[in-house]
């Protein structure tokens, strides 16, 4: 799939069928979230791959944010023996810029492999890193649930370009 055919084709996908994911591809998910590029090059993440159905069902009680059966889940954990940084400070902005890329680049990966994918913030962190025994350098940031798509989601309302990208100056679009 051409890149910018699959940046506007992506969307977060909620609802899965039972078949299950190659674990070659859950590390090819992995991997592409891994290349994501990292401030400083600190490269502060780990990734938990849950596929397990036990853990998945305690998972999904901790984790409001999932509506559906997903497949997998891929925990994003900030890795605080490689950037451990103050809440406030420029750095845990870039931290958290860095591994908002990492996760772009996965849920572009799963579309990538005819999945579908869905980022979760709305989880509860401390139940989850005990059904996962999280070390306690790891904190984590941010789910991925996935699996293969019972259908594609239709495009949520999405701002006209015109309204968020300006020319030389804010207000000022490309023709004039
Ligand atoms: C950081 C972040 C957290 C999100 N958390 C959730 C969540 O907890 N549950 C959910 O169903 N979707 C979640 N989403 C998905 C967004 O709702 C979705 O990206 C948005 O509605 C736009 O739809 P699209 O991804 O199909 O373009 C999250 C997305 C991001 C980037």
């Amino acid at each position: 799939m051409e890149l910018m055919e699959a940046l506007r084709t992506r969307r977060s996908v909620r609802q899965w069928t039972t078949d299950p994911v190659p674990d070659e591809q859950l590390e090819e998910l992995v991997e592409a979230a891994a290349r994501a590029p990292s401030g400083g090059n600190t490269q502060p993440w780990a990734f938990v791959v849950i596929r397990d159905q036990a853990k998945l069902r305690r998972l999904r009680a901790a984790a409001p944010g999932i509506a559906g059966r997903a497949t997998a889940v891929v925990l994003i954990c900030l890795d605080k023996q490689r950037a451990d940084v103050e809440p406030g400070t420029a750095e845990y902005d870039m931290v958290h810029m860095t591994l908002g890329a990492a996760m772009q680049n996965m849920l572009l990966a799963a579309h990538g492999q005819g999945l579908g994918a869905c980022a979760i913030g709305s989880y509860h962190p401390a139940s989850l890193r005990s059904i996962v025994s999280l070390p306690s350098h790891l904190e984590l940031k941010l789910l991925v649930a996935l699996g293969y798509p019972v259908s594609q989601p239709k495009a949520p309302p999405l701002r006209l370009l015109s309204e968020v990208c300006y020319f030389e100056e804010v207000g000022s679009n490309r023709d004039h």
